[in-house]
Order: structure tokens, then sequence, then C-alpha cells
């Protein structure tokens, strides 16, 4: 492994933008595609705006073991529907690797499944240091009217698997029901043997 240099970089604890970040990454409603229940809502939101759901400011730390990877991440705030603006999610390709999340500002909630689909949320507000610990696939979502902000940190050899959640989704849904968030079956869900 590299000796590598120590530094500090500067984010904003309101907006979390990383100015120092040279790895932005933007998620459109079109990189989403299926993953929210109301496909109509979803056709006609996304020919109408495609609008930016989410944004994070990764740093540029070597995906390896012994490093610890660190991102900020920027959920707008809107809906699908009734479905609140939400992550891809995923599981670590390495299960057995945590993750640490520090709400900075906004609110929202941390959604998280085990590999048999036994799901679990966590509300997030700033202050917030929520724990994912090992073998629990998570997603965020935003359930106020301002963007939800969130500091992550997690071990360098995790790696993203992406495809198991595009397959199977999550159990539950956050949505909006008279402006409260409420958790409620995902009609979809097809657990993992589906
Ligand atoms: C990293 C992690 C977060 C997410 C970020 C975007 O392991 O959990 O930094 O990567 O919040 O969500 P995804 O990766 O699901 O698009
Ligand atoms: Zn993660």
């Amino acid at each position: 492994m590299a000796l590598l240099e120590p530094f500090g970089a500067e984010l904003n604890l309101h907006t979390g933008v990383m100015e120092s970040s040279k790895q932005l990454i933007h998620r459109r409603l079109s990189d989403m595609r299926g993953m929210y229940v109301n496909e109509a809502a979803e056709t006609e939101l996304q020919s109408a705006e495609n609008p930016m759901i989410y944004e994070v400011y990764a740093s540029e730390v070597p995906e390896e073991t012994g490093q610890v990877l660190y991102c900020t991440t920027i959920i707008h705030p809107g809906r699908v529907g009734d479905e609140y603006f939400m992550t891809k999610g995923h599981f670590h390709s390495l299960r057995d690797r945590g993750e640490i999340y520090l709400g900075l500002s906004g609110k929202g909630y941390l959604l998280l499944q085990t590999e048999e689909g036994e799901p679990r949320a966590v509300p997030m507000h700033p202050g917030t240091a929520a724990y994912v610990p090992p073998f629990w696939a998570h997603r965020t979502a935003n359930v106020g009217d301002e963007p939800f902000v969130f500091f992550a940190a997690w071990p360098g050899d995790s790696g993203h698997d992406y495809g198991t959640i595009e397959k199977i989704g999550f159990p539950q849904l956050l949505v909006s029901r008279g402006g409260q968030p409420v958790l409620v079956d995902n009609p979809r869900f097809s657990g993992v043997s589906g």
C-alpha cells in the first residue's frame, strides 16, 4: 500500500459541497430507471424535467484495504408519485464491511435490509450518527423540503453491489401520506429468491 500524504479537505457543513473533490457524481431520474414504484409518475416526471435526484462529492482516497473512503451526499427534495427522492442503494460487494453516516442538514431516512429482506429504517437529521452494520444494504431518502445532506465513511475495500438492489428492490417504500413520511410494504419486492 502506498504511503499517502495526510491532508485536510474543507466541506461545507450545510450544503455538503466539498470544494477539493474532483469526483462529483450526479444522478438524475433517468439514471435510476425502474427504481420508483409508480412507473407512470416516473415516466411523466422524466420527460417533463428529468430532475437531479442526488449528488455525491467523493474523496480521492484509493479504494484499497486499510484506507477509509468518505463522501458527502446531497439528496434534493421531491417525490416521484408519493415516493420521496432517494439514492439507488447498494450492498457492499464485501458484505462484511460497515459504514457510518452523519446527518449534516435537512431531514431524511436511512433504509436498510438484510440479505434475507429484513427491513429497518433510521430517521436522520443534523447530528444523527447512523450506523450501517456489516451485511445490511442501505439507501437514503429526503423527507423534507430542503436538501438532505450527510457525510459517509466506509472501508476502502468495500466495493458497491448495485445489481442486487436493481433486481430485488427494497422491502419497504418511504411515501408521503398527508405530508408525513410513512413506510409501506413494496408491492413489487421480490426478495432474495424472487
Ligand atoms: C458508500 C455509501 C454512500 C453512497 C451515496 C450514494 O458506500 O453508502 O456514500 O454511495 O450516498 O448512494 P448510492 O451509492 O446508493 O448511489
Ligand atoms: Zn455504502
